[in-house]
Protein backbone atom coordinates (compact mmCIF):
# COMPACT_ATOMS: atom_id res chain seq x y z
CA UNK A 1 0.00 0.00 0.00
CA UNK A 2 2.89 2.30 1.06
CA UNK A 3 6.06 1.97 0.86
CA UNK A 4 9.57 4.26 1.31
CA UNK A 5 13.26 3.44 0.17
CA UNK A 6 16.36 5.33 1.28
CA UNK A 7 14.25 8.04 2.65
CA UNK A 8 16.27 10.77 4.46
CA UNK A 9 14.81 13.96 6.10
CA UNK A 10 16.65 16.47 6.99
CA UNK A 11 15.85 19.74 8.78
CA UNK A 12 18.25 22.89 10.24
CA UNK A 13 20.68 20.88 8.98
CA UNK A 14 19.85 17.34 11.15
CA UNK A 15 18.65 14.37 10.11
CA UNK A 16 15.57 13.72 11.51
CA UNK A 17 14.54 10.82 9.82
CA UNK A 18 16.17 7.88 7.91
CA UNK A 19 14.32 4.86 6.82
CA UNK A 20 15.68 2.39 4.23
CA UNK A 21 13.69 0.47 3.95
CA UNK A 22 9.76 0.22 4.70
CA UNK A 23 6.27 -1.58 3.55
CA UNK A 24 2.84 -1.00 4.95
CA UNK A 25 0.63 -4.39 3.55
CA UNK A 26 -3.05 -3.15 2.39
CA UNK A 27 -5.19 -3.98 5.13
CA UNK A 28 -2.31 -3.76 7.87
CA UNK A 29 -2.42 -2.14 11.10
CA UNK A 30 0.49 -0.40 12.37
CA UNK A 31 1.05 0.66 15.62
CA UNK A 32 4.05 3.39 15.82
CA UNK A 33 5.62 3.73 19.14
CA UNK A 34 9.10 5.73 20.07
CA UNK A 35 9.98 8.46 22.93
CA UNK A 36 9.44 12.34 22.35
CA UNK A 37 11.40 13.50 19.65
CA UNK A 38 12.24 10.35 18.06
CA UNK A 39 10.40 10.98 14.59
CA UNK A 40 7.07 9.59 14.99
CA UNK A 41 5.20 12.70 13.00
CA UNK A 42 7.22 13.21 11.46
CA UNK A 43 7.57 9.42 10.04
CA UNK A 44 3.46 9.64 9.56
CA UNK A 45 3.62 12.74 7.83
CA UNK A 46 5.90 11.43 5.48
CA UNK A 47 3.48 8.25 4.72
CA UNK A 48 0.72 11.17 4.45
CA UNK A 49 2.71 12.65 1.78
CA UNK A 50 2.00 16.43 3.64
CA UNK A 51 6.55 16.35 3.84
CA UNK A 52 8.04 15.44 1.24
CA UNK A 53 11.67 14.16 2.06
CA UNK A 54 14.79 15.39 1.43
CA UNK A 55 15.89 12.11 -0.56
CA UNK A 56 14.69 9.22 -1.17
CA UNK A 57 11.49 7.76 -2.69
CA UNK A 58 7.97 7.36 -1.29
CA UNK A 59 5.34 4.56 -3.38
CA UNK A 60 1.65 4.52 -2.55
CA UNK A 61 0.30 1.55 -3.66
CA UNK A 62 3.34 0.70 -5.92
CA UNK A 63 3.65 4.10 -7.77
CA UNK A 64 6.53 5.99 -7.02
CA UNK A 65 5.29 9.37 -5.37
CA UNK A 66 5.96 12.72 -8.02
CA UNK A 67 5.12 15.94 -7.16
CA UNK A 68 2.57 15.61 -9.80
CA UNK A 69 0.48 12.61 -8.30
CA UNK A 70 0.93 13.64 -4.68
CA UNK A 71 -1.99 15.53 -4.16
CA UNK A 72 -4.27 13.07 -6.06
CA UNK A 73 -2.95 9.92 -3.57
CA UNK A 74 -3.22 12.29 -0.32
CA UNK A 75 -6.80 12.76 -1.53
CA UNK A 76 -6.84 9.01 -0.36
CA UNK A 77 -5.81 8.92 2.86
CA UNK A 78 -7.00 10.66 5.68
CA UNK A 79 -4.85 12.35 9.44
CA UNK A 80 -6.27 12.35 12.65
CA UNK A 81 -3.78 14.62 14.88
CA UNK A 82 -3.69 15.16 18.90
CA UNK A 83 -5.34 18.82 18.28
CA UNK A 84 -8.10 17.91 16.80
CA UNK A 85 -7.56 21.43 14.66
CA UNK A 86 -11.60 22.39 13.53
CA UNK A 87 -13.05 25.12 12.01
CA UNK A 88 -14.87 27.80 13.91
CA UNK A 89 -17.87 26.40 12.34
CA UNK A 90 -20.80 23.85 12.75
CA UNK A 91 -19.58 20.25 13.37
CA UNK A 92 -21.84 18.62 10.34
CA UNK A 93 -19.76 21.30 8.38
CA UNK A 94 -16.53 20.44 9.96
CA UNK A 95 -17.29 16.67 9.08
CA UNK A 96 -18.36 17.75 5.50
CA UNK A 97 -15.21 19.97 5.04
CA UNK A 98 -13.32 17.35 2.96
CA UNK A 99 -15.21 16.19 0.82
CA UNK A 100 -15.80 19.56 -1.07
CA UNK A 101 -12.37 19.29 -2.16
CA UNK A 102 -13.11 15.30 -3.10
CA UNK A 103 -15.90 16.71 -5.42
CA UNK A 104 -18.49 14.65 -3.08
CA UNK A 105 -21.82 16.82 -2.51
CA UNK A 106 -25.75 17.16 -2.30
CA UNK A 107 -27.47 13.59 -1.25
CA UNK A 108 -24.40 12.25 -0.83
CA UNK A 109 -22.61 14.32 1.17
CA UNK A 110 -25.67 14.60 3.68
CA UNK A 111 -25.93 10.86 3.89
CA UNK A 112 -22.25 9.99 4.47
CA UNK A 113 -21.80 13.11 7.42
CA UNK A 114 -25.26 11.55 8.76
CA UNK A 115 -23.90 8.08 8.82
CA UNK A 116 -20.54 9.03 10.41
CA UNK A 117 -22.24 11.47 12.54
CA UNK A 118 -24.25 8.37 14.08
CA UNK A 119 -21.36 6.42 13.94
CA UNK A 120 -19.27 8.12 16.17
CA UNK A 121 -22.43 9.10 18.73
CA UNK A 122 -22.24 12.90 18.13
CA UNK A 123 -25.65 13.51 15.88
CA UNK A 124 -26.85 15.77 18.73
CA UNK A 125 -23.85 17.74 18.37
CA UNK A 126 -24.27 18.73 14.46
CA UNK A 127 -25.34 22.25 14.94
CA UNK A 128 -22.51 23.14 17.81
CA UNK A 129 -19.54 25.12 17.45
CA UNK A 130 -16.43 23.27 18.33
CA UNK A 131 -15.08 26.03 21.05
CA UNK A 132 -18.38 24.28 22.84
CA UNK A 133 -17.41 20.82 22.99
CA UNK A 134 -15.60 18.89 25.25
CA UNK A 135 -11.80 17.47 24.36
CA UNK A 136 -13.68 13.70 23.91
CA UNK A 137 -16.33 15.48 21.44
CA UNK A 138 -14.11 17.12 19.64
CA UNK A 139 -12.08 13.95 18.93
CA UNK A 140 -14.81 11.87 17.72
CA UNK A 141 -15.37 15.34 15.28
CA UNK A 142 -11.96 14.49 14.12
CA UNK A 143 -12.47 10.81 13.82
CA UNK A 144 -15.75 11.32 11.78
CA UNK A 145 -14.08 13.82 9.64
CA UNK A 146 -11.47 11.60 8.51
CA UNK A 147 -13.83 8.51 8.19
CA UNK A 148 -16.49 10.01 6.01
CA UNK A 149 -13.63 10.50 3.36
CA UNK A 150 -14.10 6.94 3.10
CA UNK A 151 -9.78 7.25 3.04
CA UNK A 152 -7.75 3.96 2.24
CA UNK A 153 -5.43 5.17 4.34
CA UNK A 154 -5.69 6.58 7.88
CA UNK A 155 -2.72 8.04 10.55
CA UNK A 156 -3.32 8.63 13.34
CA UNK A 157 -1.16 10.99 15.71
CA UNK A 158 -1.59 10.24 19.40
CA UNK A 159 -5.30 11.05 19.00
CA UNK A 160 -6.43 10.31 22.51
CA UNK A 161 -3.32 11.66 24.35
CA UNK A 162 -5.06 14.85 25.67
CA UNK A 163 -8.22 12.79 27.14
CA UNK A 164 -9.28 11.29 30.35
CA UNK A 165 -8.56 7.68 31.26
CA UNK A 166 -12.00 6.67 30.70
CA UNK A 167 -12.68 8.85 27.32
CA UNK A 168 -10.05 7.33 25.82
CA UNK A 169 -10.51 3.55 26.84
CA UNK A 170 -14.14 3.98 25.14
CA UNK A 171 -12.82 5.94 22.09
CA UNK A 172 -9.99 3.18 21.96
CA UNK A 173 -12.54 0.15 21.95
CA UNK A 174 -14.95 2.10 19.25
CA UNK A 175 -11.72 2.61 17.13
CA UNK A 176 -10.83 -0.82 17.46
CA UNK A 177 -14.06 -2.39 16.75
CA UNK A 178 -14.38 0.09 13.66
CA UNK A 179 -11.15 -0.89 11.62
CA UNK A 180 -11.29 -4.27 12.09
CA UNK A 181 -14.77 -3.90 10.17
CA UNK A 182 -13.66 -1.61 7.42
CA UNK A 183 -10.31 -2.93 7.03
CA UNK A 184 -8.91 0.32 6.22
CA UNK A 185 -5.17 0.31 6.41
CA UNK A 186 -4.17 2.24 9.20
CA UNK A 187 -0.97 3.96 10.81
CA UNK A 188 -1.78 4.97 14.31
CA UNK A 189 1.38 6.70 16.51
CA UNK A 190 0.97 6.32 20.62
CA UNK A 191 4.09 6.54 23.17
CA UNK A 192 1.67 4.31 25.66
CA UNK A 193 1.80 0.16 24.48
CA UNK A 194 -1.57 -0.25 26.38
CA UNK A 195 -3.11 1.45 23.72
CA UNK A 196 -2.00 -0.85 21.00
CA UNK A 197 -3.56 -3.76 22.17
CA UNK A 198 -7.11 -1.95 21.26
CA UNK A 199 -5.98 -1.63 18.15
CA UNK A 200 -3.40 -3.92 16.13
CA UNK A 201 -1.12 -6.69 17.14
CA UNK A 202 1.60 -5.13 15.00
CA UNK A 203 4.26 -2.30 16.21
CA UNK A 204 7.19 -0.14 14.74
CA UNK A 205 9.51 1.31 17.00
CA UNK A 206 11.13 4.51 16.09
CA UNK A 207 14.23 5.86 18.12
CA UNK A 208 16.56 8.44 16.87
CA UNK A 209 14.96 8.76 13.49
CA UNK A 210 15.37 4.88 12.12
CA UNK A 211 13.09 2.37 12.75
CA UNK A 212 14.61 -0.08 14.97
CA UNK A 213 11.58 -2.94 15.08
CA UNK A 214 8.46 -3.67 13.45
CA UNK A 215 6.78 -6.69 14.39
CA UNK A 216 5.10 -8.23 16.82
CA UNK A 217 3.73 -6.80 19.50
CA UNK A 218 3.82 -9.95 21.79
CA UNK A 219 7.36 -11.06 20.89
CA UNK A 220 8.74 -7.18 21.60
CA UNK A 221 6.71 -6.80 25.12
CA UNK A 222 7.93 -10.59 25.94
CA UNK A 223 11.73 -9.26 25.81
CA UNK A 224 12.41 -11.10 22.64
CA UNK A 225 13.73 -7.83 21.06
CA UNK A 226 17.26 -7.43 22.36
CA UNK A 227 17.66 -3.91 20.35
CA UNK A 228 19.14 -1.95 22.91
CA UNK A 229 16.80 0.89 21.70
CA UNK A 230 13.86 -0.98 22.37
CA UNK A 231 14.88 -2.34 25.92
CA UNK A 232 15.60 1.39 26.77
CA UNK A 233 11.70 2.58 26.01
CA UNK A 234 10.29 -0.78 27.49
CA UNK A 235 12.28 -0.10 30.79
CA UNK A 236 10.36 2.55 32.46
CA UNK A 237 6.85 0.40 31.36
CA UNK A 238 8.06 -2.91 33.05
CA UNK A 239 9.64 -1.35 36.25
CA UNK A 240 6.21 0.86 37.20
CA UNK A 241 4.25 -2.04 36.15
CA UNK A 242 2.41 -1.25 33.24
CA UNK A 243 3.51 -4.00 31.38
CA UNK A 244 4.69 -7.34 33.34
CA UNK A 245 8.55 -8.14 32.75
N1 LIG B 1 10.18 21.60 11.07
C1 LIG B 1 11.17 21.17 11.86
N2 LIG B 1 12.35 21.85 11.92
C2 LIG B 1 13.36 21.42 12.71
N3 LIG B 1 13.29 20.31 13.46
C3 LIG B 1 12.15 19.62 13.44
C4 LIG B 1 11.04 19.99 12.63
N4 LIG B 1 10.05 19.10 12.81
C5 LIG B 1 10.53 18.21 13.69
N5 LIG B 1 11.77 18.52 14.07
C6 LIG B 1 12.62 17.75 15.00
O1 LIG B 1 12.65 16.41 14.58
C7 LIG B 1 12.62 15.53 15.68
C8 LIG B 1 11.46 14.56 15.53
O2 LIG B 1 10.25 15.26 15.69
P1 LIG B 1 8.83 14.54 15.70
O3 LIG B 1 7.81 15.58 15.91
O4 LIG B 1 8.71 13.71 14.48
O5 LIG B 1 8.96 13.59 16.96
P2 LIG B 1 7.86 12.69 17.69
O6 LIG B 1 8.43 11.33 17.82
O7 LIG B 1 6.56 12.82 17.01
O8 LIG B 1 7.80 13.35 19.13
P3 LIG B 1 6.57 13.49 20.18
O9 LIG B 1 6.46 12.17 20.87
O10 LIG B 1 7.02 14.56 21.11
O11 LIG B 1 5.35 13.86 19.40
C9 LIG B 1 12.56 16.41 16.92
O12 LIG B 1 13.85 16.55 17.43
C10 LIG B 1 12.04 17.74 16.40
O13 LIG B 1 12.51 18.81 17.17
MG1 LIG C 1 4.70 13.57 17.58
Amino acid sequence: MLALKDVVLVKDNKTILQIDDFHLERGERLAVIGPNGAGKSTFLKVLALLEPPTSGEVFFRGEKVTGKNSLDFRRRMAVVFQEPLLLNTTVFNNVAQGMYFRGITGAQRQRRVDYWLERFGITALRHRKPLHLSGGEAQRVSLARAFVLEPEVVFLDEPFSALDFSTRLELLEELGALLANTGVTTVFVTHDFNEIPYLTDKVAVIDQGNMVYKGGLKELLAGEVTVPAVQRLLEPFKRSGLIPG
